[in-house]
């Protein structure tokens, strides 16, 4: 009943608060293209990190993780006029449906697309015009999430957000034994978090149509 139940509840959620939009829902077929599982955020999620990204005031907002520009289009749409996304893709293909997906949606002229090894990409953002960043969405490969989060410190200032996605692998997280690097990754990265003092984070569990998962928002302080 889990995963069918969640289903209902967000169907029945969405569509009370989250607008129908076209382009959103061409971002979000992106998978089927190329045959891969639906992995970008859920509408709901989509929305929360826009909700999150306005309650900031986030004018620069930096994405690990593009994919077919999902995520992109909710967090591009909160910024102010002059305000500008940054968003690291690793595969150029992925990275040119976002392309087409961002211009659909109206908001290409605010989106910086960086396509390349996320690790090899970020340390080009040091000094970046749009650095620091008020808002960091980590988005990409679970392994080397910690040193994403390492870069995201880098790249922000006290006052600015981090999010991590899919921070609880459908509970795999609490295995300390776990084989998965991407379980692995994550629980490195939550053991970090723990021992850093510059910021101050929770982490959430979530359930819905992307099945049990949960974010990790951790506010920088220092
Ligand atoms: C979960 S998807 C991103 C979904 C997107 N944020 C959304 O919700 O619409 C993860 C993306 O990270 C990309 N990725 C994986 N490893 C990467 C790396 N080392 N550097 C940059 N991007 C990477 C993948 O190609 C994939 O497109």
């Amino acid at each position: 009943m889990g995963q069918e139940l969640w289903n209902a509840v967000d169907a029945y959620v969405d569509g009370l608060l989250v607008a129908p939009d076209p382009a959103l829902e061409d971002a979000a077929r992106a998978n089927v293209g190329f045959e891969l599982p639906d992995i970008a955020v859920s509408p709901a999620q989509g929305k929360f990190l826009h909700l999150l990204a306005r309650a900031r005031g986030a004018r620069t907002i930096l994405e690990i993780g593009t994919f077919g520009g999902y995520s992109a289009i909710w967090l591009a749409r909160a910024l102010p006029e002059g305000g500008e996304l940054v968003t690291v893709e690793y595969e150029e293909s992925f990275a040119r449906a976002a392309g087409e997906h961002l211009a659909r949606a109206g908001v290409a002229d605010r989106v910086r697309q960086l396509t390349g090894r996320a690790l090899d990409v970020l340390p080009g953002l040091v000094g970046d015009p749009a650095a620091p960043f008020d808002l960091v969405f980590v988005d990409a490969n679970k392994p080397d999430i910690p040193e994403y989060f390492d870069w995201a410190l880098e790249l922000t200032r006290p006052g600015s957000l981090i999010v991590v996605d899919n921070v609880v692998q459908g509970g795999a997280v609490a295995d300390p034994d776990h084989p998965d690097r991407g379980v692995r990754g994550v629980r490195r990265f939550l053991e970090r978090l723990a021992d850093e003092p510059r910021v101050e984070a929770t982490t959430l569990q979530t359930v819905g149509a992307k099945g049990h998962d949960g974010f990790t928002l951790a506010l920088v302080t220092g």
